[in-house]
Parts: C-alpha cells; structure tokens; sequence
C-alpha cells in the first residue's frame, strides 16, 4: 500500500540528491516525501546557511529520531524560542506581541511553570481529561454527517474535516456557532505565517505581517468580552472554568489577559491540525479498500490505525522552535550555539533507524504513539488528547455509516504551502451502509 501522499503536478524538481531539497519554498509540500529518504540517507543533518537565530549562524534540519527525540526531551539545553523575552526595536519600544506570547511570558517563562500550565490549566480541557467531550464531538459529528450521507459523495475537507474541530472548540470554549465563520478567519490569520510565512523561520513580510493585524484586529476584543461575561455568569466552558480556577503555583486566579493569551492558543492549535490529520486518514483508506474493511469490522483496530496515520502523515510536518544555548553535535555535524534546530517531525517518524519498515502502516505496530506528530516531553502539544478523541469518535460514526469510500472526481492533490500537510480539497465518493 502506498503511505506517501498523492500530491499535485508543479514546476519544482523531485530531490534526488542532498542539494536539491529544498523543503521551504512554493511547491515544495508537493516533495516532502522524496526529500525525506534523500535527507535520511545522504544529508540526515541538513545546514541551511545564514538562518539561525542571528546573523553569521545556521539553521539546521533534524530529520533522525533521535536527535528529535534528544532536543524536544532537553528544554534547558535547547530552549525554545517561545520562552525568550522578546528584544527592544531599535528606537527602545517593544516588539507587538499576541496575548499568547504575552500570556507565555507571565504565566509559563520557564520548564517548572509550563508543566503546571499544561496539567492544571489546559489537560482538564484538551489533554488527559478530553474523554469529558466525548458527548459533545459525536453530537457534533453526527450533524454534519446528516448533512451529506444520502450524497453518495462528498468534500470531505470542506464539509466534515474542516468544521467538526471548528465547532469542538466553539463548544469547548464557549463561543456561539454563529460566531464559527469568524473563528476561522481569526484562525486562518493566527497560522498565516506557518502557512504564507518565508523558509523554515515562517518570516511574514511586513505586509504580510499587517494584513495579520487588520484580520485579527477585534479578537483580542471579542475574546476580552467573553471574558468578562463568563467571569461575570460562568457556564459549563473552558472559558468560565478559567476565569474562576485558582492557579496553584501563584495561588490567585488568572487575570482576564492571561485568559486572553490561552484562548489564543487553543484557537492556533486545535482548528486546522486536526483538519488535516483527518483528511490524511481519508485518504489512506481510498489506497487501500482492504485496509478500511478491517478496520470498520473490527474496531479495537481504530486506534492504531489513528497512530499510524499520524506517524506517516504528520499534520505539522516541522518547526523551527528550538535554539542551541551551545556548541552540539549532531550525526557528526556540529551546530553551533546560536543555532536554530528545524525539527521535521515527519521525517524522524519515518526514520528508517527507528522504526521497522517505517513506510508501512502497521495497524499493531508495538508503542506506536511514540511518533514525533505531536513532538514529545513536557513541551508536547498540550491538546493530543482532544485531537485523538475528534479522530476516533468520527472514524467510529463515519464507519457506522459508510461502508466504502472512494476518491471522488475532481481531486487535484494539491497542498497548501508552509509546514503544515494540508490538502485543500478532498471528493470521495462512498456507499452508505
Ligand atoms: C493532529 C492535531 C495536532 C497536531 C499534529 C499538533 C502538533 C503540535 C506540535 C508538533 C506542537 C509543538 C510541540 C513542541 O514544540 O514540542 C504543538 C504545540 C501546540 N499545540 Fe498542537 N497539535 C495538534 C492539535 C492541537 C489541538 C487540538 C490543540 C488545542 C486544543 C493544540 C494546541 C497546541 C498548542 C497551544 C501548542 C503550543 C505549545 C503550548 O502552548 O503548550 N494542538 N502541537
């Protein structure tokens, strides 16, 4: 079965040698997965000069598992650039920051504070305590499969994958569906850069940067207003559960800014992620009808196969967060201090050193949920949880109420540019059960 996405005719040229990768520019998403066994194989370490973290420093690629696994596990020794107190302009002001980054700065500056953030603030929510939804992500689920299932066909993008993470987080925070068409553009502005943003720092041009600001002008506002309202008369949201919690390593309540700064980031992480985390999936069931009937007919299947999607498909396929404080080592390649590490999550998840026939999708395959898709250590993405549970309550509904799919007409393959695998469109055609 092929486990390499399908992807769309463009003018860039396949890599097949270390000096054509090019994993950052316009087309290149069409050839990640060429250029990921080239990097294996010749180039494990892969310097981009001139783009670390000032001038006369290099960025470097990790595409090996372990050097991954290594970086992400040791926050001290390679921070990222997240936690950094942002420089002075030139003329003395400070740089604008989102509410994220100023909610980071007061709330989690350092390892200690993060852990805390992560397991009293945000897993209650979206992490370890996410089975909470389960209610909620089938109802919303269920409705938007109503919409279509008497179609035979359907934009599995557009008119499930992409609306189901948008109406769990409206729930979950407690915005009004009416208000999803503006969470989404907010949304969309708040990962232009991870999308629209120049080589692998995501840099946005200063246009670029203030069409950022003119979309997300009023949600600092409009998320300030719930604020307010739901500390005034909380309901049963994340939200009004916020705006009450005492946070224990301060021992206040969290002010109405670093609410703000939180809401931020659930808004970054959980809409488009797992959009394309489930598209993926769609996909691999179309290359293998086989693989689809197994798995509806015997659902204790469902989770590995959700895992083996995520290793082989990683939404986010790298970032460049992650700084060296001094001189390293990596695959015999020395990165300097000053150093920006690009960890290529997708790459060391199918890091042949690690994993046994790693382009298989191995619905057994034994620790499977040791993959890079959500990075690894106490700076992993904080909201997997809520994430695996909208991908195994869908999976479940869909295959109560398809019995096969397939691509429908119409597919381009092509993908958004940036770090994320993000398919535009997807037309499958299907039986109903
Ligand atoms: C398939 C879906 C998802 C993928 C592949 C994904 C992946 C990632 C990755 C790779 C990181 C970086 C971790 C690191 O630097 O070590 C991250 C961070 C983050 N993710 Fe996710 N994520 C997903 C879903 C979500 C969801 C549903 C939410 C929120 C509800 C979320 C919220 C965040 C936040 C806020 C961060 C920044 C770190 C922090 O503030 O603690 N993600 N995610």
């Amino acid at each position: 079965m092929r486990t390499e996405p399908r992807t769309a005719p463009n003018s860039m040229k396949c890599p097949v040698a270390p000096e054509d990768v090019d994993l950052f520019s316009p087309g290149a998403q069409e050839h990640w997965y060429e250029a990921y066994p080239v990097l294996h194989a010749k180039s494990p370490v892969h310097r981009i000069p001139g783009e670390g973290s000032v001038p006369g420093t290099d960025g470097f690629i990790l595409t090996k598992y372990e050097d991954i696994l290594r970086v992400v596990r040791d926050p001290e020794r390679f921070p990222p650039g997240l936690t950094t107190p942002p420089k002075p302009n030139p003329d003395g002001s400070m740089p604008q920051m989102n509410a994220m980054m100023e909610s980071i700065q007061t709330l989690r500056p350092n390892e200690e504070l993060w852990r805390a953030h992560k397991s009293e603030l945000t897993d209650p929510w979206v992490g370890t305590g996410a089975t909470r939804h389960h209610d909620m992500i089938k109802a919303a689920a269920k409705g938007l499969i109503d919409n279509w299932i008497d179609k035979a066909k359907v934009d599995f993008v557009g008119e499930f994958a992409r609306l189901l993470p948008q109406i769990v987080m409206a729930n979950v925070l407690g915005f009004p569906h009416a208000d999803i068409p503006r969470m989404e553009k907010w949304g969309e502005a708040q990962v232009m850069a991870f999308v629209y943003g120049h080589g692998h720092r995501n840099l946005l041009t200063p246009e670029q940067a203030e069409e950022q600001n003119r979309i997300l002008a009023g949600f600092k506002e409009y998320v300030a207003d719930w604020v307010i309202e739901k500390r005034k008369n909380p309901k049963g949201d994340m939200i009004s559960w916020l705006t009450q919690a005492t946070y224990s390593p301060f021992n206040r309540k969290l002010t109405d800014m670093e609410i703000n700064g939180i809401v931020y980031a659930m808004m970054i992480g959980g809409l488009e992620t797992t959009q394309y985390a489930m598209a993926e999936q769609a996909q691999l069931f179309c290359e293998d009808p086989e693989l689809y009937r197994t798995v509806r007919n015997d659902r204790s299947k469902l989770r590995g196969f959700i895992e083996e999607a995520l290793r082989l498909r990683a939404p986010t396929q790298g970032l460049s967060t992650r700084t060296t404080t001094q001189d390293e080592e990596f695959q015999g390649v020395k990165a300097p201090a000053g150093s920006i590490l690009h960890m290529r999550w997708a790459a060391g998840n199918r890091d042949p050193d690690e994993w046994e026939c790693p382009h298989d999708l191995l619905l057994d395959r034994k620790g499977v949920t040791r993959h890079l898709t959500f990075s690894q250590g106490s700076r992993s993405c904080p909201g997997s949880g809520i994430s695996r549970q909208e991908q195994l309550i869908a999976w479940n509904l869909l295959m109560d109420r398809i019995e096969s799919l397939e691509y429908g007409e119409g597919n381009t393959f092509a993908h958004q540019p940036g770090i994320m695998l993000g398919l535009f469109e997807l037309h499958l055609n299907f039986r109903k059960a």
